[in-house]
């Protein structure tokens, strides 16, 4: 696909050769990414980052990689304190917010949202979250760290065994996720989860059409076996039509220290688009797993920020130009914890 200048609304928009471009550049970020090292390269530019539902993550990583590149952030959170909550339409407040910005990013409650924002307007849009439907960049960065945490070269992702684990009917993480491993070959999908949290139909359809092997279970210890990955997420609470109705799932699935060790490989490594649950009996993962090598929901969360970095760079069309734009480190930063 052409970057430069263009939304981020879904995974489809992404192809093999895509990829390739995202990582690489993620690569070069990384130094950045941490603080290692300082660009401007963004020096005037402003990313309004439109909140419209909650989030810790995904704002602050979108506002610091755009940070990171030395551009400024305006952040808005909650719907409430938006002028939505006034009547104001997607279309109004799109186009308004481009007058100030240069680029958006935006999360919003309904399916297919975001994608409204671009009809006013010419700047880019990213999507970061739409309801149920998608998170791309949440699953780039997912598919960024099964890359590292495998050892692997991106084309040799092929026959990758992964459980997708809890509530995939709603889990707008597990869509993208799953979505942009199609674009590989022989993918062994198991999703496991309550029968009334499956995954789409359509995209377990599209997945079969398209000769990944896909196994659909609701037994935890069957569907954790044999998997390289495993991608544990959380009940959406907030969309279940009636309040309450999220509690008996809650803690269906909670994977122990016991079960890992009796269930899963040496190499199984653990993911989560995070937040986790980790209050008591609701809990996705025991606590005791937290300093586990193999645990490597910081190292996901970590991942963000040269992935988003990648994706601004490429978008605005810097990518090449880091390097023109460097500055000198001045100040202390100690070293990350948990960077196993
Ligand atoms: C997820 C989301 O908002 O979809 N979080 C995230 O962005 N990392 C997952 C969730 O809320 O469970």
């Amino acid at each position: 696909m052409d970057f430069k200048g263009a939304s981020i609304l879904t995974v489809d928009q992404f192809d093999l050769g895509d990829l390739e471009r995202i990582f690489s550049t993620a690569e070069v970020m990384e130094d950045y990414a941490f603080g290692n090292k300082i660009t401007k390269v963004l020096e005037g530019a402003i990313l309004a980052n439109l909140f419209f539902e909650p989030s810790t993550r995904s704002r602050v990583s979108f506002g610091c990689a755009f940070n990171r590149l030395g551009g400024s952030v305006r952040d808005t959170t909650g719907f409430t304190f938006s002028s939505m909550s006034k009547g104001e339409s997607i279309y109004d407040t799109s186009r308004v917010i481009s007058g100030y910005a240069d680029i958006m990013v935006v999360r919003h409650p309904e399916e297919g949202s975001v994608a409204k924002f671009t009809k006013s307007t010419n700047i880019p849009i990213v999507n970061g979250g739409d309801g149920i439907g998608e998170h791309p960049t949440q699953a780039l960065l997912d598919l960024y760290t099964i890359y590292k945490e495998t050892n692997v070269t991106l084309r040799s992702l092929n026959n990758v065994k992964i459980s997708l684990i809890g509530d995939l009917k709603h889990g707008r993480t597990a869509h993208s996720l799953a979505k942009l491993l199609s674009i590989f070959k022989n993918i062994h999908f198991k999703f496991v989860s309550p029968q009334e949290l499956g995954m789409p139909d359509s995209i377990v359809e599209m997945l079969r059409a398209k000769g990944h092997h896909v196994q659909i279970t609701s037994d935890f210890i069957n569907g954790i076996r044999g998997s390289n990955i495993l991608y544990i997420t959380r009940v959406q609470d907030e969309r279940f039509p009636h309040k309450n109705d999220y509690k008996k799932f809650k803690g269906s699935y909670s994977l122990t220290v016991d079960k890992f060790k009796k269930y899963c490989n040496k190499d199984t490594k653990i993911l989560h688009p995070l937040p986790r649950d980790s209050r008591e009996l609701k809990m996705e993962i025991d606590n005791n797993l937290n300093n586990h090598p193999n645990l490597a929901i910081f190292r996901q969360t970590d991942n963000g920020i040269p992935i988003r970095m990648a994706l601004f760079a490429l978008i605005m069309g810097v990518e090449d130009k880091i390097y023109q734009h460097v500055i000198e480190r001045s100040w202390f930063r100690p070293s990350l914890k948990n960077k196993m």
